[in-house]
């Protein structure tokens, strides 16, 4: 335990909101289920495997480009920043940006997984003895309440979005994202978002069917979870990991395909599947510099700055809220 570290409120999804969506998912007619639930136990150690597959290139590329400019992305968001990291993860790419940031004045890690958000907090709290962590258990997607620091003072409002995180969100989501983060943050905050970039179908489909097999095995993962936390009786075996580059809507998408007919029950409900069937497991959207740019003027940000690798493989992206922002009107809501 470390004392510049307390847990400040406790929020976790239950496995009925798991069922419930699994059930809702597995009735459309494009039979689909939410990435969100890849990361249990062995999802969470199967992904930390992709992101050192010689094919999967975001992980290491975004590490580069944060190695590289993060003096430049600390002395564009100046002192007395709080950090809020949605989704903090393993927390991993925070400390390269924590290490150049001066007079930090905390460190909001916000997480659905109260035990991820434990252990990141705990070892970030460590690594930074001077900054003050603030752990918030809560579904960024959502209004949270941010934490007030006791001891530095607040100049700015920073969410750290990295990862490409925002790519699984269909485009529409992801600009509701970035509104709902814009008014998180405020007049004269920011956000430091992760953004995969459009690129060539091979690098693309490469990255999401290595030839060790990893990615396959994440994705299959996701039918054990639900076999073993929802009582459901998919056979792992009849079906194939599967992921394809769709240039139209501008996103890879990972399916399971259905190796045969077959039928599935989940708390009494029966799902049929087609030999060919795809169940949709996840959308990894990209874009490019323009595209992205577009959503976030969309959303009330203007872009301040890109980073990219030489290749133009990834960008970190520095939006910022206009302090004049127009004022919204009254009521919220809307
Ligand atoms: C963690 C969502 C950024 O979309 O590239 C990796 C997840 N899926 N391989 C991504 C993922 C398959 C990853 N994100």
């Amino acid at each position: 335990m470390t004392d510049n570290l307390r847990v400040v409120s406790d929020f976790s999804p239950d496995d009925e909101v798991m069922l419930a969506e699994v059930l809702r998912g597995l009735s459309l007619p494009n039979k689909n289920i939410p990435s969100l639930y890849f990361y249990d136990q062995r999802g969470s150690e199967l992904f930390d495997a992709i992101t050192e597959l010689p094919e999967y290139y975001p992980t290491r590329t975004e590490i580069a480009i944060l190695e590289q400019h993060g003096a430049e992305m600390a002395a564009a968001l100046g002192p007395g920043v709080r950090l809020i990291e949605l989704g903090s993860g393993s927390a991993v790419k925070t400390e390269l940006l924590l290490a150049n940031l001066d007079a930090t004045a905390a460190y909001v890690p916000v997480e659905i997984s109260l035990d991820h958000l434990r252990a990141a907090a705990a070892r970030i709290a460590a690594d930074f003895p001077d900054l003050e962590v603030l752990p918030v258990t809560a579904d960024f997607t959502e209004p949270f309440d941010l934490p007030e620091p006791t001891r530095g003072k607040v100049r700015r409002n920073v969410a750290f979005f990295p990862g490409s995180t925002i790519g699984n969100f269909p485009r529409s989501m992801a600009a509701d994202l970035l509104d709902a983060t814009r008014r998180e943050v405020g007049p004269g905050g920011a956000m430091l978002v992760g953004v995969d970039l459009e690129k060539d179908r091979a690098t693309l489909e490469r990255a999401y069917n290595d030839a060790a097999g990893v990615t396959a095995e994440f994705n299959l993962n996701l039918l054990v979870r639900l076999n073993r936390e929802l009582g459901a009786d998919f056979d792992v075996n009849g079906f194939r990991h599967e992921a394809v580059w769709d240039g139209a809507a501008g996103r890879i998408e990972m399916r399971l395909v259905s190796l045969r007919a077959q039928q599935v029950r989940i708390a009494g409900h029966p799902f049929r599947f087609e030999p060919g069937e795809v169940l949709v497991t996840e959308y990894s959207h990209k874009y490019s510099l323009a595209g992205f740019r577009a959503l976030a003027e969309g959303a009330g940000f203007e872009v301040a700055r890109v980073w990219t690798d030489p290749e133009q493989l990834f960008s970190v992206q520095l939006l910022v809220v206009p302090e004049t922002a127009a004022p919204q009107s009254s009521g919220g809501g809307t």
